[in-house]
């Protein structure tokens, strides 16, 4: 009787090993050997298969056409009945496989869902609860022209919100799978064209964009970033919840009202310019030495020398010396301002010696 071509299916290229790898319902004793096509491997010769529910058949042969890119099989069947279900049997496997594929795909598809103490690299993931979230923004007083960065950026909260606020924000996350769910949930929100995500180490971080920095991280992690800080434009703001930054003296502590159970403190600093060194003013010299937004010092003039005491805000300076409070604009390595003394009031200049 002559071979009949019975289907036709998607090549594979690597089809080794039995029939029993090819279904598990296949059973009986497989004997598989390579057979030659023009000289070349090109299939697979099988004897004797007992096939669960099928009549028991003495031979077929199965080849591969791989010129083509097609499989063809080649049965010499007993009877018509074998066909169907070696059809149904070949048909399955393929079933199997694309459920298993569909599984796998659901399983990948399937968002990961972050919980509340879960590890991370240098402090845990714990949420700021949103009314939080909403005072730290009031607070910052952000707005559109705002340019927001979370360190530890967790589900991207912080990011988000500001970004609802018109802001444009980026979040550094170490985890990726945090970073993944805060892209997702940016786009959902609609502000995915605002809020940028990536995945990196806080303290790697190229934070100089930011106009304000809002940060839920515990004091250690501040405390090592306060050299980054310092480095930022003076001005920006710094939003912190519950924890602040060592040596800072914040310019507002807010509690949120009402519902609010835990981490509900929010802490508002000022970066300052650096003003640390000598000023000359005139024939005086100050001698300011500058801890964040505080400062203490001397005044030196000829053999005498006076105590000052003063703060930092953002490009602002305010001291004072003798009796007379100095206020003045930190402009780079100069400052500008009044002297004021018993209601009158006197310019003056320093530049850095
Ligand atoms: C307390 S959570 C704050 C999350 C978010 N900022 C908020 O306010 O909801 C701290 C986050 O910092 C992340 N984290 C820990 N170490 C980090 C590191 N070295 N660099 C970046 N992220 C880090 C954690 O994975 C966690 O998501």
């Amino acid at each position: 009787m002559a071979p009949t071509k019975v289907c036709q299916a998607a090549s594979r290229t690597s089809f080794g090993g039995s029939i029993r790898q090819f279904h598990p319902l296949f059973g009986g004793t497989n004997d598989v050997s390579r057979s030659t096509f023009h000289g070349r491997p090109y299939g697979l010769r099988l004897k004797r298969i007992a096939y669960h529910g099928a009549p028991p058949i003495r031979w077929y042969d199965f080849r591969s056409d791989f010129l083509e890119g097609k499989m063809i099989v080649i049965v010499r069947p007993k009877n018509i009945l074998f066909l169907v279900s070696l059809l149904a049997a070949l048909a399955a496997p393929a079933s199997v496989l694309a459920q298993a594929a569909g599984d796998a795909a659901a399983a990948e598809k399937k968002e990961f869902t972050p919980i509340s103490g879960q590890a991370g690299k240098d402090v845990v993931w714990v949420p700021t609860p949103m009314e939080t979230v909403g005072l730290m923004l009031d607070i910052a007083k952000v707005t559109t022209k705002d340019f927001v960065i979370d360190l530890g950026s967790g589900d991207g909260r912080n990011i988000i919100y500001a970004a609802k606020r018109g802001a444009r924000g980026l979040g550094v996350e170490y985890n990726p799978d945090m970073v993944e769910l805060s892209k997702r949930t940016a786009a959902k929100e609609g502000v995915g064209h605002l809020a940028e995500f990536i995945q990196g180490d806080m303290f790697e971080a190229d934070i100089s964009k930011a106009t304000v920095l809002a940060l839920f991280l515990l004091p250690d992690n501040l405390n090592k970033l306060e050299p980054k800080f310092l480095k930022l434009n003076p001005g920006t703001r710094i939003v912190a919840n519950t924890f602040g930054i060592t040596g800072w003296t914040p310019d507002l502590e807010q509690n949120v009202e009402g519902e609010c159970r835990a981490w509900c403190k929010v802490i508002l600093y000022t970066v300052p310019a650096p003003v640390s060194g000598d000023w000359k003013v005139g024939d005086e010299r100050f001698q300011i030495i500058q801890t964040a937004q505080t400062l203490s010092g001397y005044q030196i003039k000829g053999r005498t020398s006076l105590p000052l005491q003063g703060r930092v805000d953002g490009n602002q300076i305010y001291f004072r010396v003798a009796g007379v409070n100095y206020s003045g604009t930190i402009k780079g390595d100069r400052i500008e301002g009044v002297a004021e003394t018993k209601g009158k009031r006197t310019p003056w200049r320093a530049a850095k010696a």
